[in-house]
C-alpha cells in the first residue's frame, strides 16, 4: 500500500506542481483512493509539497470529511441538521443502525460500511438526505434504507440505488437571477465596449449588495480591490454554502452556471484579474463535472480563457477547487486559508481580502448569487436593476425554502417582500415561526411576519426555514447552538468555550432544568461571545437564543424550571457512575 500511496501522490504532484497550496487536492485524492488518509501517507505528502508533516496533519484533521482513521469501503454520511431532523432523520438513522448492526460513528467488522453524521449538506428541500461516498441521496425514509444497504452490500453502483440523485427544485424564477432571456456572453459583449471604470460605475450605480449574508455593497468591494496594489488580482466565488437550510447556490450552479462565470469574468475585467477560483463545497462535488463542461463551453465560445472575444488586453480563466467539509471555511478569509492549503481558521482583519487576500494579493471573494446579479446589471443596466427591490436593497433575492411548507425549493423574490407573502407563496399555513438566514440569522414568530426581507429590515443569506404549529422551536434553537459549538474553529476562547457553555445551557433549558438565573447568565455570556470573537461565527452564534427569546419569550417562560437554583452537578448520578465503573454496588440512598 505504501508504494501505491507514493505513486499516487507523485502523480498528482507531478500534474499540479510541488506547491503547498495543493495539499487539499492531494489529501482528497488519497482519501478517495484508500477511503481515508493513512498516517504513513502524511510524511510523503509533506515531502512532495515541501511542507512539514505537522502542517499536513494540522490541515487534514481540521476538515470533517478527511480522516486519518480507517473508514469502511462505503461511508454513509447522514445529515442531522435541523430541517433533516424535522423531516425524520432520526428514524432514518435508526433504520441504518438496524440494517448494518452498528451505531453511528462505527464501522462494520468486515470493513464494508461506516456510519457518520454530517452537518447541513445543502439538501434541506429534499430531506432527509445523505452523502454515500460521493453520491447524494435525498428523500430517504426508513423503508428505503433496507434497499440502500442491500445494494451497498451487493456492490451495486450507488447511483442506481433508490433515493440517489438530487432534484434541482427551482420553484419560482424571477426577473434578474433566473431570467430566461439571458444570453451567454451578452454581458461580456457589453462589457468590452466600455472601460473598466465605466463598468465599475455601473455596478456602483446599481446599488447591488453582496448576497452571501452581510450585504456589503458590491461596487465598493470591487473598487477597493481594483485600487489595491499587488502583483496580481484574484476573483473567488464562494460556493461553500454551509449555512444550515441554504441550498440556492446549488440550484444556481446547476441551472445557471453560465451567468455565475459571466459575473466572475466581469469582476475580473474591472479589478484586473487573470485568475478566478470557484471554491465548491465537498457536498456539491457531484456538480463539478457539469461546471467543468460549462467552463469548457465558454472557452470554446471565446468568453473565457486567452484573449476573451479576441480582445487582446483581456484574458481570464477559472478553476474549481473542492473543500472537505467545514462550515467556518465559508468565512472569506478562512476560505482563502483553505485555498492556500491550510486549516480554515479565519484571519485577523484588517487587512481585508480586497487588500491582502489569496497569496497575499488583492482578492474579491463573493457569493455565487452576487456574481449572477452582476452579469445582469452589466447586460441590462443599473436603472433596470434598480427598478426591482427597495431603495436600500435593489434587485431580487434567492430564498432556499424548507421545513413545514408544501412547496420547498428555491424562490426568487424582490427585496422588500414581506415574510407573510413568502409564507403564502410557498404554502406554509399557520406557521409558528420562521428562521431567516440560517442558524446565524434570526427567529421570528407570527408577530414579525409583516416585516420585509431587505437589508434595512430582515437581511438574509437566503435560508428560510418554517416551523409549523406543534414544533418544539426551542429544541431547534438548541440544535443550532450545538452546531456552532461543533463548528467553532477554536481560535478565540470566547467562541470556543462560550458556545460550548451556551450549548450546555440550551440542553438544560430544553430538559426543563434551567433556572431564571441560568438564563440571565447565558444572556451575559452571549454578550461576551459577540463582542470578543474574531469572526462572524462567534459574533452570530448567540443569535438562535437571543432572537427566539425576543420574539417568543413565552416559550422560555414555560420551559424555565420553577426552582430559583438548580445544582448543575448531580452528585448521585456521578457516584452511581463511579460505582458502576469500579464494579461496586451503588451507594445507599443515591
Ligand atoms: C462562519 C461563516 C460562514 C460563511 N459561509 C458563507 C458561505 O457559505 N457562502 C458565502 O457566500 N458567504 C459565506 N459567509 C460570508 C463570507 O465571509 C463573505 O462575506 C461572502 O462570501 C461575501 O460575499 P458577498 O459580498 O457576495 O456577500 C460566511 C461567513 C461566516 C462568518
Ligand atoms: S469566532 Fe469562533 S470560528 Fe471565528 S475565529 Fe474565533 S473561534 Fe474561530
Amino acid at each position: 500500500m505504501v508504494q501505491e500511496q507514493e505513486a499516487l501522490i507523485e502523480r498528482i504532484v507531478h500534474d499540479l506542481g510541488p506547491d503547498g497550496t495543493h495539499v487539499m487536492d492531494v489529501a482528497r485524492a488519497v482519501s478517495k483512493r484508500f477511503g481515508y488518509i493513512p498516517n504513513s501517507a502524511i510524511p510523503t505528502i509533506a515531502r512532495h509539497l515541501q511542507l512539514s508533516p505537522v502542517e499536513v496533519r494540522d490541515m487534514i484533521t481540521f476538515y470533517g470529511h478527511l480522516s486519518t482513521d480507517p473508514l469502511g469501503t462505503t461511508v454513509v454520511r447522514l445529515c442531522n441538521a435541523v430541517v433533516e431532523n424535522m423531516m425524520g432523520a432520526g428514524e432514518v438513522a435508526a433504520a441504518f443502525e438496524r440494517e448494518t448492526g452498528i451505531r453511528f460513528g462505527e464501522t462494520t467488522s468486515d470493513g464494508e460500511i461506516s456510519l457518520r453524521y454530517t452537518a447541513c449538506m445543502g439538501l434541506s428541500d429534499q430531506a432527509p438526505s445523505a452523502l454515500i461516498n460521493d453520491v447524494p441521496f435525498t428523500g430517504i425514509h426508513p423503508e428505503l434504507v433496507q434497499e440502500i444497504v442491500r445494494g451497498i452490500r451487493a456492490g451495486l453502483n450507488l447511483t442506481t440505488l433508490p433515493g440517489s440523485g438530487v432534484r434541482h427544485n427551482l420553484k419560482k424564477p424571477g426577473e434578474i437571477i433566473f431570467r430566461r432571456s439571458m444570453e451567454h456572453g451578452a454581458a461580456i459583449d457589453k462589457l468590452l465596449g466600455v472601460s473598466r471604470e465605466e463598468a465599475l460605475e455601473e455596478i456602483k450605480r446599481s446599488g447591488m449588495r453582496g448576497a452571501g449574508g452581510a450585504g456589503f455593497p458590491a461596487g465598493k468591494k470591487w473598487e477597493l480591490c481594483k485600487n489595491a496594489s499587488g502583483d496580481k488580482h484574484y476573483v473567488i466565488c464562494n460556493a461553500d454554502e454551509g449555512e444550515p437550510g441554504t441550498f440556492k447556490d446549488r440550484v444556481l450552479l446547476a441551472y445557471n452556471a453560465h451567468q455565475v462565470f459571466e459575473g466572475m469574468t466581469i469582476a475580473a475585467y474591472v479589478v484586473g484579474a487573470t485568475e478566478g477560483i470557484v471554491y465548491l463545497r465537498d457536498e456539491y462535488d457531484y456538480l463539478r463535472g457539469h461546471l467543468e463542461r460549462v467552463l469548457e463551453e465558454r472557452r470554446e465560445k471565446g468568453v473565457l480563457g486567452d484573449t476573451i472575444r479576441s480582445y487582446q488586453k483581456f484574458s481570464f480563466d477559472i478553476r474549481i477547487e473542492v473543500g472537505a467539509g467545514s462550515y467556518v471555511v465559508g468565512e472569506e478569509s478562512a476560505l482563502i486559508e483553505s485555498l492556500e492549503g491550510k486549516r480554515a481558521a479565519p484571519r485577523e482583519r484588517p487587512p481585508f481580502p480586497v487588500q491582502r487576500g489569496y497569496l497575499s494579493q488583492p482578492t474579491i471573494v463573493s457569493n455565487v448569487e452576487t456574481f449572477t446579479s452582476a452579469a445582469a446589471v452589466i447586460e441590462r443596466g443599473a436603472e433596470w436593476f434598480r427598478s426591482f427591490g427597495t431603495d436600500k436593497s435593489p434587485g431580487t433575492k434567492l430564498l432556499s425554502v424548507s421545513g413545514d411548507v408544501q412547496q420547498p425549493g428555491v424562490y426568487e423574490i424582490e427585496y422588500g417582500t414581506t415574510i407573510r407573502t413568502v409564507l403564502h407563496l410557498v404554502g406554509a399555513r399557520n406557521a409558528q415561526a420562521v428562521q431567516i438566514g440560517g442558524a446565524s440569522g434570526r427567529c421570528l414568530s407570527s408577530g414579525g411576519f409583516e416585516r420585509r426581507i431587505a437589508f434595512e429590515d430582515v437581511p438574509t443569506g437566503g435560508s428560510f426555514i418554517v416551523f409549523g404549529p406543534g414544533r418544539d422551536v426551542l429544541e431547534y434553537m438548541r440544535q443550532f447552538i450545538e452546531f456552532f459549538a461543533e463548528e467553532s474553529c477554536g481560535w478565540c476562547t470566547p467562541c470556543r468555550v462560550g458556545t460550548t457553555l451556551l450549548s450546555r445551557f440550551m440542553d438544560r433549558l430544553v430538559a426543563g432544568e434551567a433556572t431564571r438565573g441560568d438564563l440571565d447568565r447565558a444572556i451575559e455570556m452571549c454578550d461576551t461571545i459577540r463582542n470578543a470573537s474574531r469572526c462572524g461565527l462567534g459574533i452570530t452564534a448567540p443569535n438562535p437564543l437571543l432572537t427566539s427569546l425576543e420574539s417568543m419569550p413565552e416559550l422560555y417562560e414555560r420551559r424555565l424550571s420553577a426552582e430559583s437554583y438548580a445544582p448543575q452537578f448531580d452528585l448521585g448520578a456521578e457516584l452511581r457512575a463511579g460505582a458502576a465503573a469500579a464494579n461496586r454496588p451503588a451507594p445507599q440512598g443515591m
